[in-house]
């Protein structure tokens, strides 16, 4: 009997996430009913906010139960199918958890988010440049960050998935100026020489606060925020006057087990008139085909420079999550499960 390995939450994180918080399970194989398929996961993607599905919390989705699945988004292969609208073979991509097998259920579609993958995109790329980041990105920096010719951009975590993007988006757009704020000299290597921007920061070993003086001296008028905390707070006293700010994420809170430290600079926002406009991509959810398209006509055309970061091995799934916070990653961080048929 063919069986099915899976990462289950074992237990909510208190502050750190930790491998310890994840349980190997070998479940059967679900039998296959009519108006179902059975697909093989190729690919995991990994997000942070996979950590705040971890609590006990109420978010913009349900809280994964203790003994679930972790929820994940994944490629995966079509082994057998009892539906129409797939035959064995096929390639797609959709939440179908930390697991080596998944059943793709008619009923579950819009929970599953499945989306075929196009021919003639490499698989993962759904789960990275075209998928969540990627288009977090394309809707956080043109439609919520309202990108213009002449911008002067600052992005945070400038060298992960979203980050990464995002950057070249404000370059592909004309800034006058784009800087990458990263946790490395290697990252910040990446962003000047492949990326292509015209500074990286790297706000462990250098002041950011001097640093960004110097590089905006006549202010930021566009902020791409990932990290919150500290980063943020710096930032906030370089806007320029009706400067916006984007909140796409707070990476540097997700893992605190204190209460999070709130901006100590926010009449900052008062001060510069500034805009600070938070989103969750799902609101943009109608618009995904445009934004896929115009990514693979700047990737088809080497405007965008695209990293990922691929893990191998199902049993790595909790550790590779967790080079998300130690800053392993440079660019999307993936796992590969197994190659297609
Ligand atoms: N709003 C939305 O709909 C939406 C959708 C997707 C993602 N997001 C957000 O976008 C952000 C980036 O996500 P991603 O998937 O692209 O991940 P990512 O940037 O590829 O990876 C996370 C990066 O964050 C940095 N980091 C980790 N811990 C940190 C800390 N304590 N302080 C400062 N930086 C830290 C690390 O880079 P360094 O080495 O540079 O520190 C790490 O590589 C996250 O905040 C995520 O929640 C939002």
């Amino acid at each position: 009997m063919p069986r099915n390995a899976q990462w289950l939450l074992h237990s909510r994180p208190e502050g750190m996430v930790s491998e310890a918080n994840f349980e190997y399970f070998d479940a059967p194989l679900p039998e296959l009913k009519d108006g179902q398929a059975l697909v093989r996961t190729l690919y995991l993607a990994f997000e942070p906010a996979m950590r705040g599905w971890m609590n006990d919390a109420a978010s913009y989705v349900a809280p994964v139960k203790l003994g679930e699945v972790m929820r994940g988004a994944a490629v995966a292969q079509v082994v057998e199918s009892r539906r129409p609208d797939f035959k064995a073979g096929d390639i797609i991509s959709g939440m179908f958890g930390w697991q080596q097998y998944a059943i793709v259920d008619g009923a579950l579609d819009a929970a599953q988010n499945i989306t075929r993958v196009p021919d003639g995109v490499p698989p993962h790329w759904l789960l990275s440049v075209l998928g969540i980041t990627g288009l977090t990105a394309y809707f956080g920096m043109l439609e919520v960050g309202k990108l213009r010719a002449g911008d002067t951009v600052l992005v945070s975590a400038a060298a992960g998935a979203t980050g990464s993007v995002a950057a070249q988006l404000a370059r592909i757009g004309q800034s006058e100026k784009v800087v990458g704020i990263a946790g490395s000299p290697r990252k910040c290597a990446w962003l000047t020489e492949q990326a292509k921007l015209d500074a990286a920061l790297d706000y462990r070993s250098e002041n950011l606060n001097q640093r960004l003086r110097e590089e905006f001296p006549d202010g930021i008028s566009l902020f791409f925020d990932n990290v919150g905390g500290d980063v943020l707070d710096t930032a906030l006293l370089h806007m320029a006057q009706n400067g916006r700010v984007v909140l796409c994420g707070g990476i540097s809170q997700y893992n605190t087990a204190e209460r999070p430290a709130g901006p100590a600079n926010y009449m900052q926002i008062v001060l510069r008139r500034l805009t600070v406009k938070g989103f969750i991509l799902f609101d943009w959810a109608e618009h995904i085909g445009k934004a896929q398209t115009e990514l693979r006509r700047w990737l088809s055309e080497g405007r965008i420079a695209h990293a990922e970061d691929i893990q191998q091995g199902f049993e790595n799934a909790p550790r590779t999550f967790l080079r998300l916070f130690s800053g392993e990653n440079l660019g999307k961080q993936l796992l590969k499960i197994a190659d297609p048929d």
